[in-house]
């Protein structure tokens, strides 16, 4: 058996230009700045223009994440999007992104898992290069979540907004061993019992319109923590590391609470926590490869950093992968 690793390269992100604050927000349906942060920690969220589709935000994203990676879109064997919100049925938006980056070669398709979406592309790319299928993957996390609220539901409208993030992955040979650089473990999981908590109300077989995101919001809480927590601790087991060694845990940014209450209950230290969900809502799967680009960017992300990511979200799809930086 190889060691092969899949290896962050580079990575990226993008939000739209239009910012919307909870104060604006509180002019449109009947919420407050102080409710929004008290029960969410989100102040801003951003909006995609008219005519922006979810292909250019992830085309943006991906352009500065092939920049850091210090590679060519033709260096590419593959382009996964994970996204709940196309700009069509089809083809995948991940197509239509190979197009605009002038990639005339190799695959491109989404993954659509909602929230875990990012996690789900990530685990599937690592399978495709410890394979040898593929060398060099652009995993791609694009949504724009604005194109499917119902901009009169307060329980829903205030939480989640617009943007993408993305990462180059590459093969490189390892060790085995828990020290190597990349992708470590991953832990995915689904229930489709709880497809009617967290749901769009339309689709092109159902009903032919595209619908609009329907929230059991307190169901969703109540199940979330222990999802987290779960696939979390599988990836302990799998490699005998533990929350002591991590240096950040990066989760879907949905909400502070199950943020703060996820890594309470697994003893990880508030330090090391990666929360960027005031500054844009919650992006589905745009929001891991956001939260990543903002802590790299700004430095506490550095090489040989043991990070540990995780999902929840509509299905309910939920899943951690570990890797290393
Ligand atoms: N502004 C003001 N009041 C509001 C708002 C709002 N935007 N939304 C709801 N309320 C009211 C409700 O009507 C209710 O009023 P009532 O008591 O008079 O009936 C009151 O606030 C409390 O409502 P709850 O739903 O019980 O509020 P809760 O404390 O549970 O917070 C929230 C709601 C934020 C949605 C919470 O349940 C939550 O975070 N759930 C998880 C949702 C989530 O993160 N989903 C995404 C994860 S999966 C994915 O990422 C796709």
């Amino acid at each position: 058996m190889n060691n092969i690793r899949s290896t962050v390269l580079g990575c990226g992100s993008y939000l739209p230009e239009k910012a919307l604050s909870n104060a604006e927000l509180a002019t449109m349906v009947d919420t407050s700045d102080e409710w929004i942060v008290q029960r969410t920690g989100i102040e801003n969220r951003h909006v995609a223009a008219e005519g922006e589709f979810t292909s250019d935000l992830a085309f943006e994203a991906s352009k500065k994440a092939l920049a850091s990676a210090g590679i060519e879109a033709s260096d590419l064997d593959a382009i996964i999007v994970a996204t709940s919100t196309p700009d069509l049925t089809f083809p995948a938006t991940a197509v239509i992104l190979q197009e605009k980056l002038g990639l005339k070669s190799g695959f491109a398709f989404d993954v659509q898992a909602v929230c875990s979406g990012f996690v789900f592309a990530l685990s599937t790319a690592d399978a495709y290069i410890r394979s040898g299928m593929v060398n060099r993957v652009l995993v791609v996390g694009a949504e724009t979540f604005s194109r499917i609220l119902d901009w009169e539901d307060r329980t829903t409208c205030v939480l989640f907004g617009d943007g993408a993030g993305a990462v180059v992955l590459e093969g490189v040979e390892g060790t085995g061993s828990v020290s190597d650089r990349g992708v470590l473990t991953s832990h995915l999981r689904s229930d489709g019992a709880h497809k009617e908590k967290l749901y769009v109300d339309g689709g092109p077989s159902a009903t032919q319109t595209t619908g609009h995101l329907r929230m059991e919001g307190r169901e969703v809480f109540k199940h979330a923590v222990g999802m987290i927590t779960d696939v979390i601790t599988d990836a302990y087991a799998a490699t005998g590391l533990s929350s002591d060694d991590l240096d950040w845990f990066i989760p879907h940014q949905a909400n502070k609470r199950i943020i703060d209450a996820s890594a309470k209950k697994l003893g990880i230290a508030t330090e090391k926590v990666v929360t960027t969900v005031n500054q844009h809502g919650n992006t589905s799967a745009a929001s891991i490869p956001l939260a990543i680009d903002a802590a790299v960017r700004d430095g506490r992300v550095k090489k040989g950093d043991l990070i540990m990511l995780e999902a929840m979200g509509g299905g309910f799809t939920w899943g951690s992968v570990l890797l290393r930086w």
